[in-house]
């Protein structure tokens, strides 16, 4: 499996399904990535990580404030090549087609995901990769309650990815579901905490689990 690097995600309990996406895709060093909606920038860190330092990860968040803490992540990890950038990702434009555009619990948030999934995928050169993780929110359970998250705009946005996708004009390579568990003190009860405010105490949880779609440009296309 691929080396996930701790640095960033030591603490991110979606860190195992980060690392089974990734060692599906078959990143390698000196590809070029973009992390749409990196926000703290755990992922562009982890991906910087791994495509050394001839490759190259731009970050792309619409909140200002996402640039200086994902070059702060950036250079505490010592990585090289990573540019961040303030910028919509209904906008999203780069200096240079990228081999993945790859985004994190972002589509649940945005106004229309398939926009942002068609500009994700005119970002990757023809035959280039788009990897979405989104959560299907509805699907967590504390004490075998489901979970909500009314402050997003999509909040189970996950079931519809591979639809998504497909609509966007990319090729589907593989999609599946993922989803941190446990019960009582721990890092999956302290995250849960930290998300809704409320203790879990000792109920078993399941956090939201997220899909993964795994895609690519078609090798060629007229954009
Ligand atoms: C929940 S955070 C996820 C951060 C990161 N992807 C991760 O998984 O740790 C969502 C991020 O998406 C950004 N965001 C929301 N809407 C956006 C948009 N339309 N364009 C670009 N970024 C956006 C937010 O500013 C925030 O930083």
């Amino acid at each position: 499996m691929t080396a996930v690097p701790e640095l960033g995600l030591r603490n991110d309990v979606y860190r195992r399904p980060l690392a089974t996406a990734l060692d599906r895709l078959g990143l390698r060093e000196g590809w070029t990535c973009v992390d749409v909606g990196a926000g703290g920038g755990d992922v562009t860190v982890a991906l910087a990580e791994l495509v050394g330092r001839d490759g190259r990860i731009y970050a792309v968040d619409s909140d200002p404030a996402s640039r200086d803490v994902v070059a702060a992540a950036a250079a505490a990890a010592s990585v090289a090549q990573v540019f961040a950038i303030t910028q919509a990702a209904e906008d999203l434009t780069l200096p240079e087609p990228v081999d993945l555009a790859f985004c994190r619990f972002l589509l649940m948030h945005v106004v229309d995901p398939l926009v942002v999934v068609r500009r994700m995928g005119r970002a990757v050169r023809p035959g280039g990769w788009v990897v979405c993780q989104e959560p299907v929110t509805t699907a967590g359970r504390v004490g075998g309650n489901p979970l909500s998250m009314p402050g997003a705009r999509h909040p189970d946005v996950g079931a519809l990815l591979p639809r998504l996708a497909l609509d966007a004009g990319l090729e589907m390579v593989d999609a599946w579901a993922e989803a941190p568990a446990g019960a009582g003190p721990g890092p999956v009860s302290a995250y849960l905490a930290s998300l809704t405010g409320v203790d879990p105490g000792d109920d078993p949880i399941v956090l939201p689990p997220l899909v993964t779609v795994v895609a690519r440009r078609p090798a060629e296309t007229g954009d």
